[in-house]
C-alpha cells in the first residue's frame, strides 16, 4: 500500500495520470445481491458461472466477448443498416475496414469467431493432418479436431509458467515447429495456427520478430500461416511498448504489418472490434476465398452478410476504426494493468506479465491442496462470486476438456481463473471493488474445498458442466 494515501494511480507509478479517451452517455444499473441470494443462485447454476443469470451478477468479468460498450458513432451507424439480402452497403464498409487495417484481400463475413473457425478448418484441414499452434483455444481446437486434424502445441515453454516474465510469452518455438514439420513431413501439416494475443496463456503477445521468423520457416517448407486475429490490436500495442524499433510506430501500422506476414485470418469481432456480435474470415488466395464464400452460404448466410444484419456490419466497420487508435488501446490495456498491479502489490498470485484482456488468477497457488481433479480454478470462480457477486470464469482442466483419443481429462499446466475486462464498460472504482473481493477470497483460502463434476456435456464442457461441492 502507498505511504501517501492521497496519491493518484499515476503518482504511485511516478508518472502523470491518463484517463479513458471517452465520456459516458448512457448507463445501465447494476444490482448488488445478498450473500444468501448468491449462495442460492450459485447452487442453482451448478457452481458454473456460465449458468448464472446475469441479473444475479454485480460486476461481470465472465468475458470480454460481445460485452463492449459501443460508441455514439457505432449506434448512429446502426441506423444506417442496409438490410438488403445481397450486396448490403454495410458489407462493403466492413470489407474496406478489414482490407485497410488487417491487410487481407478477400473478406467473408461470419456470425462470430467460431463460424469463421468452422469454415477455415473444413477448407484447409484434411483428416489426418496436424495443426501446430501457439497454445490451444477451446473453440479453435475443437473445430480443427472436428475437421479431422490434430492440434500440436508449439508455443515457447515460458508460456506454460505463470511466473515467467518473458515479454512475448505468446511466441511460437521455432525449433518445436520445425521438428514437427520434419518429423511428419510438410504435406501432413495443414497450416500453422497463430493466435495474437494468446488467450489461454493469459493474453500474452507474439513479437513481430517471431511472426516474421515463423513466416520464413513456413515459406521454406511451403506451409500456410493463418492468424487468429481476435485480439491482434492488443498484440500490436504490446509490440509498440516492448519491441525494439516499434516505439514510434502507430498501433494501426503495427497491426497491418503483423497481419501482412500471414496468409489470412479468422476473427471474433466481439473482442477487439468493440461490437456485441460478428466475425469474419479473410485470405489473400482468390481460389480459397471462392471456396470459403461458397461454404459461407451453406453454414452462415450469404457471402455478403454471413449471419450478421447490415447494421451489425456497420457497427463493426466503425468499431474496427475506433479500436486501432493509440489512445483508446492504451487506456484499455491500462485498465487491465491497473487491476493487475493492485493484486501483485498485495502478493496475490496472477499470471505475469499482465496480458491484454484479463487478469488470470493462479488457482494452483490459491489452493495448493485442491488437485486438478477437484477443479481449483472453477472453485475459485465460485468463491469470488459468493464473496461479492463478481463473475469470473475457469481456464484450467475444465476448459481443457478430454483427450479425444484416450477420453481422459487433459491436465494443463496453467490452472487459472480469468477476470476478463469488457471494453469501455467499467470504471477504476469497479476495479477497486474487484481487487478487494479477490483479496478477501485470498485471505480466507485455507480450508476451501474443491468441486466434483456431476454433469459433463460432450463438447466445450466448460460452458454447460455442472458441479457440486466435493
Ligand atoms: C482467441 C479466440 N479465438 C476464437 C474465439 C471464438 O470466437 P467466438 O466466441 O466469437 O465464436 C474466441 C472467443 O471466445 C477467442 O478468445
Amino acid at each position: 500500500m502507498s505511504e501517501h494515501p492521497f496519491e493518484t494511480a499515476g503518482q504511485q507509478h511516478q508518472r502523470r495520470s491518463w484517463a479513458e479517451p471517452w465520456k459516458i452517455k448512457v448507463v445501465e444499473p447494476l444490482r448488488v445481491t445478498s450473500p444468501a441470494e448468491r449462495q442460492r443462485a450459485l447452487a442453482e447454476a451448478g457452481y458454473n458461472t456460465f449458468l448464472l443469470r446475469s441479473e444475479d451478477v454485480y460486476i461481470d468479468l465472465l468475458t470480454d466477448s460481445g460485452t463492449s460498450a459501443m460508441s455514439d458513432r457505432q449506434w448512429a451507424g446502426m441506423m444506417l443498416g442496409d438490410e438488403a439480402y445481397a450486396g448490403s452497403d454495410n458489407f462493403y464498409h466492413l470489407e474496406a475496414a478489414v482490407r485497410e487495417h488487417y491487410s487481407y484481400k478477400w473478406v467473408v463475413p461470419t456470425h462470430q469467431g467460431r463460424g469463421a473457425e468452422h469454415l477455415i478448418s473444413r477448407a484447409a484441414i484434411e483428416p489426418g493432418q496436424f495443426v501446430p499452434g501457439n497454445m490451444y483455444f477451446t473453440t479453435t481446437r475443437l473445430h480443427q479436431e472436428l475437421a479431422g486434424g490434430t492440434f500440436v502445441d508449439v508455443i515457447i515453454d515460458a508460456a506454460h509458467d505463470a511466473t515467467n516474465r518473458h515479454p512475448f510469452k505468446g511466441n511460437i518455438d521455432l525449433a518445436k515447429l520445425e521438428a514437427l514439420i520434419r518429423r511428419e513431413g510438410a504435406a501432413k501439416v495443414a497450416y500453422v495456427s497463430l493466435a495474437a494475443t494468446v488467450n489461454m496463456a493469459g493474453g500474452q503477445p507474439v513479437s513481430m520478430e517471431n511472426v516474421r521468423s515463423v513466416r520464413a520457416l513456413c515459406d521454406r517448407y511451403g506451409v500456410r500461416l493463418y492468424l487468429d486475429a481476435t485480439r491482434a490490436v492488443e498484440n500490436a500495442f504490446f509490440i509498440q511498448e516492448r519491441e525494439p524499433g516499434y516505439a514510434n510506430m502507430a498501433v494501426k501500422a503495427i497491426l497491418h504489418e503483423f497481419c501482412s506476414h500471414t496468409d489470412g485470418a479468422w476473427m471474433s469481432a466481439k473482442k477487439d472490434s468493440l461490437v456485441n456480435i460478428g466475425g469474419w474470415l479473410a485470405v489473400n488466395d482468390a481460389d480459397l476465398f471462392e471456396q470459403l464464400g461458397n461454404m459461407a452460404v451453406v453454414y452462415e448466410g450469404l457471402h455478403t452478410y454471413g449471419g450478421m444484419a447490415g447494421r451489425d456490419m456497420e457497427a463493426l466497420a466503425i468499431g474496427i476504426t475506433e479500436s486501432v487508435q493509440d489512445d483508446y488501446i492504451r487506456a484499455r490495456i491500462g485498465q487491465v494493468r491497473y487491476l493487475g498491479e493492485i493484486l501483485t502489490g498485495w502478493g496475490i498470485p496472477i499470471v505475469e506479465p499482465v496480458g491484454g484482456h484479463a487478469i488470470f488468477l493462479d488457482a494452483k497457488r490459491f489452493y495448493p491442496s485442491i488437485t486438478q481433479d477437484q477443479f481449483p480454478a472453477q472453485t475459485l470462480a465460485a468463491q469470488l462470486y459468493l464473496d461479492s457477486g463478481v463473475r469470473s470464469m475457469e481456464r484450467g482442466v475444465v476448459s481443457a476438456g478430454r483427450d479425444p483419443a484416450t477420453g481422459d481429462h487433459r491436465y494443463p499446466k496453467l490452472e487459472l481463473t480469468r477476470l476478463t475486462i469488457p471494453r469501455r464498460v467499467y470504471t477504476q472504482a469497479h476495479m477497486d471493488v474487484v481487487a478487494e473481493s479477490v483479496r478477501a477470497v485470498w485471505e480466507t483460502r485455507d480450508g476451501t474445498e474443491g468441486l466434483r463434476m456431476v454433469f459433463e456435456p460432450r463438447y466445450l464442457r466448460f460452458f454447460q458442466a455442472r458441479f457440486e461441492p466435493a
